[in-house]
Protein backbone atom coordinates (compact mmCIF):
# COMPACT_ATOMS: atom_id res chain seq x y z
CA UNK A 1 0.00 0.00 0.00
CA UNK A 2 1.11 3.53 -0.58
CA UNK A 3 -0.48 6.80 -0.43
CA UNK A 4 -3.58 7.94 -2.62
CA UNK A 5 -3.31 8.51 -5.58
CA UNK A 6 -6.97 10.83 -5.89
CA UNK A 7 -8.51 12.88 -4.25
CA UNK A 8 -11.59 11.80 -1.72
CA UNK A 9 -14.00 13.61 -3.98
CA UNK A 10 -13.02 11.81 -6.82
CA UNK A 11 -14.00 8.12 -6.05
CA UNK A 12 -17.64 7.52 -6.55
CA UNK A 13 -18.61 5.17 -3.73
CA UNK A 14 -20.71 2.71 -5.98
CA UNK A 15 -17.79 2.14 -8.73
CA UNK A 16 -16.07 0.00 -5.82
CA UNK A 17 -17.13 -3.67 -5.80
CA UNK A 18 -16.13 -5.02 -2.12
CA UNK A 19 -17.11 -8.19 -2.95
CA UNK A 20 -14.65 -8.82 -5.95
CA UNK A 21 -11.18 -9.71 -4.91
CA UNK A 22 -10.21 -8.16 -8.25
CA UNK A 23 -10.78 -4.91 -6.37
CA UNK A 24 -7.78 -5.22 -4.10
CA UNK A 25 -5.55 -6.25 -7.02
CA UNK A 26 -6.95 -3.73 -9.85
CA UNK A 27 -6.93 -0.74 -7.38
CA UNK A 28 -4.19 -2.08 -5.27
CA UNK A 29 -2.60 1.51 -5.26
CA UNK A 30 -5.58 3.27 -4.79
CA UNK A 31 -6.66 2.06 -1.02
CA UNK A 32 -5.92 4.14 0.69
CA UNK A 33 -7.82 6.69 -0.96
CA UNK A 34 -10.62 4.94 -1.61
CA UNK A 35 -11.29 3.78 1.99
CA UNK A 36 -10.98 7.65 3.05
CA UNK A 37 -13.18 8.10 0.72
CA UNK A 38 -15.56 5.66 1.97
CA UNK A 39 -14.89 7.58 5.69
CA UNK A 40 -15.41 10.83 4.47
CA UNK A 41 -18.20 10.35 2.03
CA UNK A 42 -20.10 7.66 3.62
CA UNK A 43 -18.92 5.74 6.66
CA UNK A 44 -21.10 3.56 7.11
CA UNK A 45 -22.15 2.97 3.71
CA UNK A 46 -25.02 0.60 2.06
CA UNK A 47 -22.99 -1.67 -0.90
CA UNK A 48 -25.52 -3.17 -3.40
CA UNK A 49 -24.69 -6.81 -4.70
CA UNK A 50 -25.89 -7.63 -7.64
CA UNK A 51 -27.57 -11.51 -8.70
CA UNK A 52 -27.51 -13.28 -5.15
CA UNK A 53 -30.22 -13.62 -2.56
CA UNK A 54 -29.04 -11.03 0.05
CA UNK A 55 -29.98 -7.28 -0.86
CA UNK A 56 -26.95 -6.04 0.16
CA UNK A 57 -24.11 -5.07 3.33
CA UNK A 58 -23.23 -2.50 5.17
CA UNK A 59 -19.50 -1.10 4.67
CA UNK A 60 -18.31 0.31 7.97
CA UNK A 61 -15.10 2.05 7.32
CA UNK A 62 -14.70 4.92 10.53
CA UNK A 63 -12.45 3.49 13.98
CA UNK A 64 -14.98 4.03 16.16
CA UNK A 65 -17.89 2.51 14.36
CA UNK A 66 -15.77 -0.66 13.85
CA UNK A 67 -15.27 -0.81 17.82
CA UNK A 68 -18.61 -0.23 18.12
CA UNK A 69 -19.71 -2.83 16.25
CA UNK A 70 -16.93 -5.59 17.50
CA UNK A 71 -17.61 -4.83 20.92
CA UNK A 72 -21.22 -5.34 20.65
CA UNK A 73 -22.09 -9.37 20.60
CA UNK A 74 -25.52 -9.00 21.58
CA UNK A 75 -26.95 -6.89 18.77
CA UNK A 76 -24.67 -8.10 16.57
CA UNK A 77 -23.75 -12.11 15.77
CA UNK A 78 -21.20 -13.88 14.22
CA UNK A 79 -22.83 -17.01 14.44
CA UNK A 80 -24.55 -16.76 10.58
CA UNK A 81 -21.18 -16.02 9.47
CA UNK A 82 -18.06 -13.40 10.15
CA UNK A 83 -16.49 -12.70 6.78
CA UNK A 84 -18.15 -11.54 3.63
CA UNK A 85 -18.24 -14.90 1.68
CA UNK A 86 -19.99 -16.74 4.29
CA UNK A 87 -22.72 -14.13 5.42
CA UNK A 88 -23.64 -13.40 1.62
CA UNK A 89 -24.18 -17.38 1.61
CA UNK A 90 -26.17 -16.85 4.35
CA UNK A 91 -24.35 -18.54 7.27
CA UNK A 92 -21.60 -20.89 8.36
CA UNK A 93 -21.49 -24.40 8.56
CA UNK A 94 -19.76 -24.63 12.23
CA UNK A 95 -21.94 -21.73 13.78
CA UNK A 96 -22.66 -22.43 17.34
CA UNK A 97 -19.76 -24.67 17.97
CA UNK A 98 -16.25 -23.37 16.54
CA UNK A 99 -14.92 -20.29 18.37
CA UNK A 100 -15.43 -17.39 15.93
CA UNK A 101 -18.45 -18.32 15.17
CA UNK A 102 -20.08 -18.97 18.35
CA UNK A 103 -22.06 -16.16 20.01
CA UNK A 104 -23.25 -15.73 23.47
CA UNK A 105 -22.89 -18.04 26.59
CA UNK A 106 -21.51 -20.77 24.59
CA UNK A 107 -18.55 -18.48 23.09
CA UNK A 108 -17.33 -17.45 26.49
CA UNK A 109 -17.41 -20.96 27.76
CA UNK A 110 -15.20 -22.35 24.80
CA UNK A 111 -13.07 -19.34 25.33
CA UNK A 112 -12.39 -19.84 28.25
CA UNK A 113 -11.32 -23.61 27.43
CA UNK A 114 -9.40 -22.64 24.85
CA UNK A 115 -7.66 -20.11 26.71
CA UNK A 116 -6.09 -22.92 28.67
CA UNK A 117 -4.08 -23.62 25.39
CA UNK A 118 -3.52 -20.38 24.81
CA UNK A 119 -1.76 -19.96 28.26
CA UNK A 120 1.82 -18.54 29.07
CA UNK A 121 3.11 -21.59 30.12
CA UNK A 122 1.53 -23.12 27.19
CA UNK A 123 3.15 -20.93 24.82
CA UNK A 124 6.75 -19.90 25.96
CA UNK A 125 8.21 -23.47 24.33
CA UNK A 126 5.72 -22.64 20.85
CA UNK A 127 7.92 -19.16 21.42
CA UNK A 128 10.96 -20.34 21.90
CA UNK A 129 10.24 -22.67 18.53
CA UNK A 130 9.29 -20.07 16.79
CA UNK A 131 12.38 -17.72 17.30
CA UNK A 132 14.86 -20.81 16.58
CA UNK A 133 12.82 -21.62 13.29
CA UNK A 134 12.79 -17.69 12.32
CA UNK A 135 16.55 -17.52 12.57
CA UNK A 136 17.90 -20.84 11.34
CA UNK A 137 15.37 -19.84 7.53
CA UNK A 138 16.82 -16.44 7.60
CA UNK A 139 20.20 -17.31 7.96
CA UNK A 140 19.68 -20.35 5.43
CA UNK A 141 18.28 -17.74 3.02
CA UNK A 142 21.02 -15.15 3.23
CA UNK A 143 23.68 -17.79 2.78
CA UNK A 144 21.83 -18.80 -0.44
CA UNK A 145 21.79 -15.05 -1.28
CA UNK A 146 18.20 -15.14 -3.07
CA UNK A 147 15.15 -17.12 -2.26
CA UNK A 148 11.07 -16.36 -2.35
CA UNK A 149 10.75 -14.88 0.68
CA UNK A 150 7.37 -15.99 1.01
CA UNK A 151 8.10 -19.72 -0.08
CA UNK A 152 11.23 -20.39 1.28
CA UNK A 153 10.93 -18.11 4.41
CA UNK A 154 7.66 -17.07 6.03
CA UNK A 155 5.75 -20.73 4.58
CA UNK A 156 7.87 -22.33 6.62
CA UNK A 157 6.71 -20.63 10.45
CA UNK A 158 3.05 -20.61 11.23
CA UNK A 159 2.24 -23.48 10.08
CA UNK A 160 5.21 -25.06 12.37
CA UNK A 161 4.29 -23.25 15.05
CA UNK A 162 0.29 -24.31 15.16
CA UNK A 163 1.50 -27.74 14.84
CA UNK A 164 3.56 -27.05 18.22
CA UNK A 165 0.47 -25.40 19.57
CA UNK A 166 -1.89 -28.11 18.57
CA UNK A 167 0.37 -31.17 19.68
CA UNK A 168 0.67 -32.70 15.92
CA UNK A 169 3.62 -35.34 16.13
CA UNK A 170 6.49 -34.73 13.56
CA UNK A 171 5.62 -37.69 11.41
CA UNK A 172 2.07 -35.98 10.33
CA UNK A 173 3.23 -32.51 9.86
CA UNK A 174 3.55 -33.11 5.72
CA UNK A 175 0.37 -34.64 5.50
CA UNK A 176 -1.25 -31.92 7.96
CA UNK A 177 0.54 -29.08 5.60
CA UNK A 178 -0.81 -30.55 2.72
CA UNK A 179 -4.30 -30.28 3.35
CA UNK A 180 -4.24 -27.38 5.03
CA UNK A 181 -2.90 -26.24 1.82
CA UNK A 182 -5.23 -27.35 -0.20
CA UNK A 183 -8.20 -26.50 2.25
CA UNK A 184 -7.70 -22.79 2.85
CA UNK A 185 -5.50 -21.34 0.59
CA UNK A 186 -7.34 -18.09 -1.06
CA UNK A 187 -4.26 -17.08 -2.73
CA UNK A 188 -4.84 -18.45 -6.04
CA UNK A 189 -7.69 -18.10 -8.70
CA UNK A 190 -10.01 -20.77 -10.19
CA UNK A 191 -8.95 -23.24 -7.04
CA UNK A 192 -11.12 -26.61 -7.21
CA UNK A 193 -13.85 -26.44 -4.59
CA UNK A 194 -14.10 -30.24 -4.86
CA UNK A 195 -10.44 -30.53 -3.77
CA UNK A 196 -10.93 -28.24 -0.79
CA UNK A 197 -13.90 -29.91 0.41
CA UNK A 198 -12.29 -33.18 0.24
CA UNK A 199 -8.81 -32.05 2.28
CA UNK A 200 -11.45 -30.09 4.47
CA UNK A 201 -12.70 -33.32 5.29
CA UNK A 202 -9.69 -35.39 5.91
CA UNK A 203 -8.25 -33.07 8.43
CA UNK A 204 -11.46 -33.05 10.41
CA UNK A 205 -10.89 -36.87 11.12
CA UNK A 206 -7.40 -36.31 11.47
CA UNK A 207 -7.90 -34.16 14.47
CA UNK A 208 -11.14 -36.37 15.34
CA UNK A 209 -8.20 -39.53 15.61
CA UNK A 210 -5.76 -37.26 17.39
CA UNK A 211 -8.21 -36.24 19.83
CA UNK A 212 -9.55 -39.93 20.74
CA UNK A 213 -5.30 -40.73 21.06
CA UNK A 214 -4.61 -37.31 23.73
CA UNK A 215 -8.02 -38.61 25.93
CA UNK A 216 -5.82 -41.19 26.71
CA UNK A 217 -2.98 -39.59 26.78
CA UNK A 218 -3.18 -35.86 27.77
CA UNK A 219 -0.19 -33.76 26.59
CA UNK A 220 0.28 -29.64 27.75
CA UNK A 221 -1.17 -28.63 23.81
CA UNK A 222 -4.71 -27.72 22.32
CA UNK A 223 -5.68 -31.25 21.19
CA UNK A 224 -5.27 -32.30 24.92
CA UNK A 225 -6.82 -29.22 26.44
CA UNK A 226 -10.03 -29.64 24.05
CA UNK A 227 -10.12 -33.50 24.11
CA UNK A 228 -10.49 -33.30 28.65
CA UNK A 229 -12.38 -30.23 28.67
CA UNK A 230 -16.39 -30.26 30.67
CA UNK A 231 -18.80 -27.40 30.03
CA UNK A 232 -21.23 -28.07 33.28
CA UNK A 233 -19.97 -31.80 33.34
CA UNK A 234 -20.56 -32.30 30.04
CA UNK A 235 -17.31 -33.06 27.52
CA UNK A 236 -17.14 -31.40 24.55
CA UNK A 237 -19.10 -32.62 21.23
CA UNK A 238 -16.57 -34.32 18.72
CA UNK A 239 -17.76 -31.61 16.55
CA UNK A 240 -16.85 -29.37 19.07
CA UNK A 241 -13.48 -30.49 19.27
CA UNK A 242 -11.73 -30.85 15.55
CA UNK A 243 -13.98 -27.72 14.49
CA UNK A 244 -12.05 -25.76 17.43
CA UNK A 245 -8.80 -27.21 16.56
CA UNK A 246 -9.33 -26.54 13.08
CA UNK A 247 -10.47 -23.01 13.71
CA UNK A 248 -6.72 -22.47 15.35
CA UNK A 249 -5.50 -23.27 12.13
CA UNK A 250 -7.70 -20.94 10.06
CA UNK A 251 -7.12 -18.49 12.16
CA UNK A 252 -3.37 -18.79 12.46
CA UNK A 253 -1.56 -19.38 9.55
CA UNK A 254 -2.18 -17.05 6.38
CA UNK A 255 -2.81 -14.08 9.03
CA UNK A 256 0.88 -14.47 10.15
CA UNK A 257 2.09 -15.76 6.98
CA UNK A 258 1.13 -12.58 5.10
CA UNK A 259 1.95 -10.41 8.06
CA UNK A 260 5.47 -11.38 7.76
CA UNK A 261 5.74 -11.79 4.01
CA UNK A 262 4.63 -7.94 3.65
CA UNK A 263 6.59 -6.61 6.73
CA UNK A 264 9.89 -8.19 4.51
CA UNK A 265 8.20 -5.81 1.23
CA UNK A 266 7.54 -3.23 3.79
CA UNK A 267 10.91 -2.77 4.80
CA UNK A 268 12.36 -3.17 1.46
CA UNK A 269 10.03 -0.57 -0.14
CA UNK A 270 10.62 1.87 2.66
CA UNK A 271 14.39 1.85 3.26
CA UNK A 272 14.79 5.03 6.07
CA UNK A 273 12.56 2.90 8.52
CA UNK A 274 14.60 -0.53 7.62
CA UNK A 275 17.73 2.00 9.31
CA UNK A 276 15.60 2.86 11.72
CA UNK A 277 15.40 -0.98 12.70
CA UNK A 278 18.21 -2.03 12.10
CA UNK A 279 20.27 0.39 13.86
CA UNK A 280 17.87 0.52 17.04
CA UNK A 281 16.55 3.92 16.80
CA UNK A 282 12.68 1.83 17.31
CA UNK A 283 12.19 -1.02 18.99
CA UNK A 284 11.01 -4.61 17.61
CA UNK A 285 8.08 -4.69 19.36
CA UNK A 286 6.80 -1.03 17.85
CA UNK A 287 8.09 -2.21 14.68
CA UNK A 288 5.95 -5.13 14.86
CA UNK A 289 2.44 -2.89 15.50
CA UNK A 290 3.05 -1.22 13.03
CA UNK A 291 3.78 -3.87 10.40
CA UNK A 292 0.09 -5.18 12.07
CA UNK A 293 -1.68 -1.77 11.49
CA UNK A 294 -0.01 -0.82 8.04
CA UNK A 295 -0.63 -4.51 6.46
CA UNK A 296 -4.35 -5.19 7.98
CA UNK A 297 -3.63 -8.81 6.79
CA UNK A 298 -7.12 -9.86 7.77
CA UNK A 299 -9.09 -6.68 5.86
CA UNK A 300 -12.56 -6.71 7.45
CA UNK A 301 -14.75 -9.36 9.30
CA UNK A 302 -18.55 -9.29 9.45
CA UNK A 303 -21.87 -9.63 11.78
CA UNK A 304 -25.28 -9.71 11.04
CA UNK A 305 -27.45 -7.26 13.41
CA UNK A 306 -29.71 -9.03 15.73
CA UNK A 307 -32.36 -6.02 15.99
CA UNK A 308 -32.80 -2.38 14.72
CA UNK A 309 -29.76 -0.50 15.47
CA UNK A 310 -28.17 2.96 14.83
CA UNK A 311 -24.28 3.27 13.95
CA UNK A 312 -22.53 6.34 12.89
CA UNK A 313 -26.14 8.37 12.16
CA UNK A 314 -27.24 5.38 9.70
CA UNK A 315 -30.17 2.35 10.65
CA UNK A 316 -29.08 -0.57 10.46
CA UNK A 317 -32.34 -3.18 10.34
CA UNK A 318 -32.37 -6.51 12.24
CA UNK A 319 -31.23 -9.20 9.80
CA UNK A 320 -28.20 -6.56 7.80
CA UNK A 321 -24.99 -7.82 7.08
CA UNK A 322 -22.77 -5.49 8.56
CA UNK A 323 -18.73 -5.21 7.11
CA UNK A 324 -15.60 -3.97 9.64
CA UNK A 325 -13.21 -3.02 7.57
CA UNK A 326 -9.68 -2.89 9.73
CA UNK A 327 -7.53 -1.89 6.73
CA UNK A 328 -9.85 1.25 6.74
CA UNK A 329 -10.00 1.60 10.41
CA UNK A 330 -6.12 1.41 10.73
CA UNK A 331 -6.07 4.67 8.36
CA UNK A 332 -8.53 6.47 10.59
CA UNK A 333 -7.27 10.06 10.48
CA UNK A 334 -9.47 10.61 13.63
CA UNK A 335 -6.95 8.06 15.57
CA UNK A 336 -4.08 7.93 13.68
CA UNK A 337 -1.40 10.96 13.16
CA UNK A 338 -0.22 10.97 9.42
CA UNK A 339 -1.91 7.07 9.07
CA UNK A 340 -0.63 7.06 5.61
CA UNK A 341 2.67 7.25 6.87
CA UNK A 342 4.55 3.60 7.58
CA UNK A 343 6.65 4.68 10.93
CA UNK A 344 8.15 2.05 12.74
CA UNK A 345 8.52 4.08 16.15
CA UNK A 346 4.32 4.99 16.08
CA UNK A 347 3.28 5.60 19.65
CA UNK A 348 0.34 5.30 20.32
CA UNK A 349 -0.67 2.61 18.20
CA UNK A 350 -3.88 0.96 19.00
CA UNK A 351 -4.50 -0.55 15.56
CA UNK A 352 -7.48 -3.43 14.83
CA UNK A 353 -5.34 -6.29 13.19
CA UNK A 354 -6.65 -8.60 15.89
CA UNK A 355 -9.85 -7.03 15.77
CA UNK A 356 -11.63 -6.06 19.49
CA UNK A 357 -13.87 -7.56 22.06
CA UNK A 358 -15.18 -10.43 22.89
CA UNK A 359 -13.62 -12.25 19.51
CA UNK A 360 -10.45 -10.38 20.12
CA UNK A 361 -7.74 -12.65 18.02
CA UNK A 362 -6.58 -15.69 20.61
CA UNK A 363 -3.64 -15.91 19.08
CA UNK A 364 -2.50 -12.24 19.16
CA UNK A 365 0.22 -13.10 21.87
CA UNK A 366 1.48 -15.52 19.12
CA UNK A 367 0.67 -14.14 16.19
CA UNK A 368 2.64 -10.82 17.47
CA UNK A 369 5.73 -13.46 18.27
CA UNK A 370 5.83 -14.65 14.67
CA UNK A 371 6.20 -11.27 13.53
CA UNK A 372 9.07 -10.45 16.07
CA UNK A 373 11.02 -12.98 15.55
CA UNK A 374 11.08 -12.83 11.86
CA UNK A 375 11.83 -8.78 12.09
CA UNK A 376 14.47 -10.10 15.02
CA UNK A 377 16.05 -12.29 12.73
CA UNK A 378 16.18 -9.89 9.49
CA UNK A 379 17.86 -7.31 11.95
CA UNK A 380 20.48 -9.45 13.18
CA UNK A 381 21.16 -11.67 9.98
CA UNK A 382 20.45 -9.04 6.78
CA UNK A 383 22.67 -5.95 5.61
CA UNK A 384 20.58 -5.11 2.95
CA UNK A 385 17.35 -6.77 0.66
CA UNK A 386 15.52 -5.69 -2.23
CA UNK A 387 13.23 -7.54 -4.68
CA UNK A 388 14.53 -9.51 -7.52
CA UNK A 389 11.18 -9.44 -9.86
CA UNK A 390 7.59 -8.47 -8.69
CA UNK A 391 5.72 -9.34 -5.70
CA UNK A 392 2.71 -11.33 -6.59
CA UNK A 393 -0.68 -10.53 -4.44
CA UNK A 394 -3.06 -13.04 -3.07
CA UNK A 395 -6.67 -13.28 -4.77
CA UNK A 396 -8.88 -11.91 -1.83
CA UNK A 397 -11.28 -9.82 -0.18
CA UNK A 398 -10.64 -10.93 2.98
CA UNK A 399 -6.76 -11.41 3.68
CA UNK A 400 -4.35 -8.84 2.31
CA UNK A 401 -0.72 -9.82 0.95
CA UNK A 402 1.75 -11.89 -1.40
CA UNK A 403 2.36 -15.72 -2.54
CA UNK A 404 5.13 -14.91 -3.85
CA UNK A 405 8.21 -12.10 -2.93
CA UNK A 406 11.49 -12.51 -4.82
CA UNK A 407 14.38 -11.18 -3.26
CA UNK A 408 17.57 -10.96 -2.86
CA UNK A 409 19.48 -10.75 0.81
CA UNK A 410 22.99 -9.51 1.71
CA UNK A 411 24.71 -11.11 4.79
CA UNK A 412 25.49 -9.06 7.95
CA UNK A 413 29.29 -8.98 8.50
C1 LIG B 1 -9.86 -14.08 15.89
C2 LIG B 1 -6.65 -11.52 13.24
C3 LIG B 1 -3.17 -14.76 14.36
C4 LIG B 1 -6.57 -17.66 16.21
C5 LIG B 1 -9.27 -13.07 15.14
C6 LIG B 1 -9.90 -11.82 14.78
C7 LIG B 1 -9.00 -11.11 14.03
C8 LIG B 1 -7.80 -11.90 13.92
C9 LIG B 1 -9.22 -9.72 13.41
C10 LIG B 1 -11.32 -11.37 15.18
C11 LIG B 1 -12.39 -12.00 14.30
C12 LIG B 1 -13.78 -11.48 14.56
O1 LIG B 1 -13.96 -10.52 15.33
O2 LIG B 1 -14.74 -12.03 13.96
C13 LIG B 1 -5.43 -12.18 13.31
C14 LIG B 1 -4.19 -11.69 12.75
C15 LIG B 1 -3.20 -12.60 13.06
C16 LIG B 1 -3.84 -13.66 13.82
C17 LIG B 1 -4.03 -10.39 11.95
C18 LIG B 1 -1.73 -12.61 12.75
C19 LIG B 1 -0.99 -11.57 12.53
C20 LIG B 1 -3.78 -15.82 14.98
C21 LIG B 1 -3.10 -16.98 15.47
C22 LIG B 1 -4.07 -17.83 15.96
C23 LIG B 1 -5.35 -17.15 15.82
C24 LIG B 1 -1.59 -17.20 15.39
C25 LIG B 1 -3.94 -19.18 16.58
C26 LIG B 1 -2.85 -19.85 16.71
C27 LIG B 1 -7.75 -16.94 16.28
C28 LIG B 1 -8.99 -17.47 16.83
C29 LIG B 1 -9.95 -16.44 16.75
C30 LIG B 1 -9.26 -15.30 16.13
C31 LIG B 1 -9.22 -18.89 17.37
C32 LIG B 1 -11.40 -16.47 17.20
C33 LIG B 1 -11.56 -15.82 18.58
C34 LIG B 1 -13.00 -15.72 19.04
O3 LIG B 1 -13.91 -15.74 18.21
O4 LIG B 1 -13.23 -15.60 20.27
N1 LIG B 1 -7.98 -13.09 14.61
N2 LIG B 1 -5.19 -13.37 13.92
N3 LIG B 1 -5.13 -15.93 15.22
N4 LIG B 1 -7.94 -15.64 15.87
FE1 LIG B 1 -6.53 -14.48 15.00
Amino acid sequence: MTTATRAPGDVDLADIDLTDPRTFLDRQKELVGIWRAFRTQDPVHWHAVQGRAVPGFWVVSRYRDVMEVYRDNKRFTSERGNVLATLLEGGDSAAGRMLAVTDGRRHRELRNVLLKAFAPRVLEPVVDGVRRRADRLVREAVARGTCDFAQDVAEHIPMATIADLLGVPAADRDYLLSLTKQALSSEEEGQSEEEALVARNELLLYFSDLAAERRDDPRDDVVSVLAAATIDGEPLNEQEIVLNCYSVIIGGDETSRLSMICGMHELIGHPEQWRRLKEGEVTVESAVEEVLRWVSPAMHFGRRALTDVEIGGRTIRAGDVVTLWNSSANYDEDVFDRPEVFDLGRTPNKHVSFGYGPHFCLGAYLGRAEIHAMLSALRTHVAEAALTSPARPIHSNFLHGYSSLPVSLRAER
